[in-house]
């Protein structure tokens, strides 16, 4: 479809959004936070703003006077900017930052869960008290999550096992949170296998995406400290090895009920809805829930994506949404996320230089957090280098990836176990033992 697109976002997540529209036959002018290189290669125009220039924004937009606008990263939509479009009347395909609380407010998502009875919820309490903290974390010998309520990039959560070596840390943890914003939120720590499922929707009708699962933490086997995600696999069944059609259904069903729950409680939800959600032996739990494509996982259902993808964002910004127009490719696939060394804690960002030459047609080489060439990037503290590959099966995307890392010169680190036998192997057998 021939449309003019304003994109907003400069990641890995967005190069992959930005190639796809230009496929689809879109022009893209683009706002970001980075010089991406990649994307900007695609633009016809590039502009430099942060979130909090949102009057800027505003102007620019109206002075492009595109067809469709699509905010993407979580910090923007967090603004009134998508409300002010709306209200100039641009047409834009993502939520208003009423209806983006479902992210940006976990206390809301846990409440609005309560007040509209949606399944899969966590028991959860919301201090604003030291002492009231104190004593229910040594009232117990159960495990939690804690959390702000507010966005944090995947990296505010801490489990009271895992992230503290005693209670008193715990507790140091959560006092820090009220000190800051007034109030924490504990939950109940759940354990199984998580996974996402992401979903197009114009506020009534939901386009369900294959079931992915993102390596959110640092180290190889699951160790270290939570990221926004070291990367990602989709299967070509659309399901994951570990998991039940029963709890994929129940999952599209929460989303399902998210959507119809904001709508009654004042907000429509329009743009991609993102659950995060986690099988445990027994059933399934809402760990999260996000307002915008995931990152990594989205770079794997933009790739796997069939159709023209300026009609699909244009039928979620005109509310004409149908779920029969588009399909996903039935390929397994696997994003492995390079990142400057020290990433987490002290990242110590570097060069990187990038060989394209002959790239096989399904791996994939997105720019994330960088600015530089195509050739020859310089890393920020983020995310750098998202490969993408696609096979028959999750473990031979992931060797694919494997085989062209002689692309990438330079000092970074990456998890190389993501979508290996040995990896899916160990979820699996989590359900198989007793
Ligand atoms: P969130 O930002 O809420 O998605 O949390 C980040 C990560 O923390 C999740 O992906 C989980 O790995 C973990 N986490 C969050 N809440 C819980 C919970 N209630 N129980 C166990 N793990 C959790
Ligand atoms: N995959 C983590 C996130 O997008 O929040």
């Amino acid at each position: 479809m021939k449309i003019k697109v304003v994109l907003v976002g400069s990641g890995g997540r967005e190069d992959a959004l930005a190639r796809r529209i230009k496929e689809s036959g879109g022009t893209i002018v683009t706002i970001m936070t980075n010089d991406n290189p990649s994307i900007r290669s695609l633009s016809e125009k590039t502009y430099f703003f942060t979130e909090n220039d949102v009057e800027s924004i505003l102007n620019t937009i109206k002075e492009e006077n595109p067809d469709l606008v699509y905010v993407s990263p979580d910090s923007f939509l967090e603004t009134n900017l998508v409300d002010k479009l709306e209200y100039a009347k641009i047409r834009v395909a993502s939520p208003t930052s009423r209806a983006f609380k479902i992210e940006s407010s976990k206390i809301y998502m846990r409440q609005l869960m309560k007040r509209y009875g949606i399944q899969g919820n966590i028991k959860f309490e919301i201090f604003d008290s030291d002492y009231e903290v104190s004593k229910f974390l040594e009232d117990t010998s159960k495990e939690f999550a804690i959390k702000p309520a507010g966005l944090t990039g995947g990296k505010g959560v801490k489990l009271t096992d895992s992230h503290f070596r005693n209670r008193e840390e715990a507790k140091e943890y959560a006092s820090e949170i009220i000190r800051k914003d007034r109030k924490v939120l504990i939950e109940e720590k759940v354990e199984g296998e998580e996974f996402s499922l992401q979903a197009f929707t114009d506020g009534a009708t939901l386009f369900f995406s294959p079931i992915a699962q993102d390596y959110k933490r640092l180290g190889e086997g699951d160790t270290g400290p939570n990221t926004g995600g070291m990367g990602s696999i989709t299967d070509r069944n659309g399901s994951l090895p570990f998991l039940r059609q029963e709890s994929i259904d129940k999952a599209k069903e929460i989303l399902r009920k998210f959507v119809a729950s904001l709508y009654d409680d004042g907000a429509l939800f329009r743009g991609i809805i993102y659950g995060q959600f986690m099988q445990t032996k027994k059933d399934i739990k809402v760990i999260e829930v996000n307002g915008r494509l995931a990152d990594p996982e989205g770079i794997n259902i933009l790739n796997l994506l069939e159709g023209d993808v300026c009609e699909l964002l244009m039928a979620i910004a005109n509310a004409e949404l149908s779920e029969k127009k588009f399909r996903f490719k039935m390929k397994a696939s696997v994003v492995k996320y390079i990142v400057p060394k020290g990433y987490g804690t002290s990242p110590l960002p570097s060069t990187l230089r990038i060989n394209t030459d002959n790239l096989p047609e399904d791996v994939k080489i997105f720019y994330g957090s960088v600015s530089g060439d195509l050739n020859e990037v310089k890393m920020t503290h983020s995310r750098a280098l998202a490969i993408y590959a696609e096979a028959e099966t999750i473990w031979e995307a992931s060797e694919k990836i494997e085989a062209n890392l002689w692309r990438i010169e330079g000092e970074y680190e990456m998890r190389h176990d993501i979508g290996t036998k040995k990896s899916l192997a160990k979820k699996v057998e989590y359900f198989t033992l007793a």
